[in-house]
């Protein structure tokens, strides 16, 4: 039974990170005409009201996309996300937060294709409202790891995959680890990009995950990750992370300009830290 909802969430840090490095790749994608197919193992509901109660309980979204709105920002990855978020206002307040979906619908061209993957009823039905009537976009209610297997690989081949657990289920580091082995093995041109969370001391897996990945013997591995408070003993997530496997070429400097400029604006102690595993 899950109990997560991305609703408290959305906008946050963690999104601004996500959503940013989901963008950049996103771009590269469509730099050729050829079509590419994007799936998102953990779609979310796709659109997040920042006035919801939910949202409203921690305003998340104050240590995240709040920091960037209205700015005057230079760097074009950071032009194409505030573009992207402002897609889903209608003026100039900021009320709409787009999830994965809406950021990967708002990039996609009319020879791409979507898959959209999430277990909960309010979350699919939702994305369905919201996404379904796209006629290049699928929505399919199941299991993220069994669904994104079971897709792969996709047609077109050329594409990206997003997997992005709320880890709520401490199974799903195992999950993440398992799932990249056999899909890379279905789906080896497939770009992955694995999102994780930064925790306290007593709870962090971070750097399971990255070793356990780095011991499949994957190619062109980078990581990228985000933090915005120093990190506790006990409790709390200060940051997050993402790592990419069949990282494009410059998606770190890309990454690296804008986070450049964005950091000073997200908190004072924010560090942000790419490394690449070869
Ligand atoms: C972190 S949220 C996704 C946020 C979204 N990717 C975004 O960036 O806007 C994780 C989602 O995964 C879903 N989920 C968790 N475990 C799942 C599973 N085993 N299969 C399918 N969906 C799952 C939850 O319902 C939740 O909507």
């Amino acid at each position: 039974m899950l109990s997560y909802r991305h609703s408290f969430h959305s906008g946050n840090h963690a999104d601004l990170l996500k959503h940013l490095l989901l963008l950049a790749l996103l771009q590269k994608f469509g730099e050729k005409d050829k079509p590419f197919t994007y799936i998102d193992s953990h779609s979310g509901a796709g659109i997040y009201d920042l006035q919801s109660t939910n949202a409203r309980m921690n305003m998340e979204h104050e240590s995240g996309i709040s920091r960037l709105w209205r700015r005057d920002l230079a760097h074009p990855l950071l032009q194409r996300y505030l573009a992207c978020v402002e897609s889903v206002n209608q003026d100039e307040q900021l009320q709409y937060y787009p999830g994965s979906p809406a950021v990967a619908q708002w990039a996609l061209r009319a020879q791409d294709r979507l898959h959209l993957i999430d277990l909960q009823s309010a979350e699919i039905e939702t994305l369905r409202g919201f996404l379904g009537r796209d006629g290049r976009i699928s929505i399919h209610q199941r299991d993220a790891f069994e669904g994104l297997l079971a897709l792969s690989p996709p047609e077109p081949r050329r594409g990206l995959a997003l997997i992005d657990p709320s880890y709520e289920n401490k199974a799903d580091y195992q999950r993440v680890v398992t799932t990249v082995r056999k899909l890379q093995r279905r789906w080896p041109v497939g770009v992955i990009a694995i999102w994780y969370p930064l925790l306290a001391k007593a709870r962090d897996q971070s750097d399971w995950l990255k070793a356990s990945l780095l011991r499949e013997g994957l190619e062109g591995i980078s990581t990228y990750e985000l933090s915005v408070a120093a990190q506790a003993n006990e409790y709390g997530m200060h940051g997050s992370g993402m790592l990419v496997i069949n990282t494009p070429w410059q998606t770190q400097a890309q990454l690296q300009g804008a986070f450049d400029e964005a950091l000073p604006l997200l908190a004072p102690e924010a560090e942000f830290v790419i490394a690449t595993h070869d």
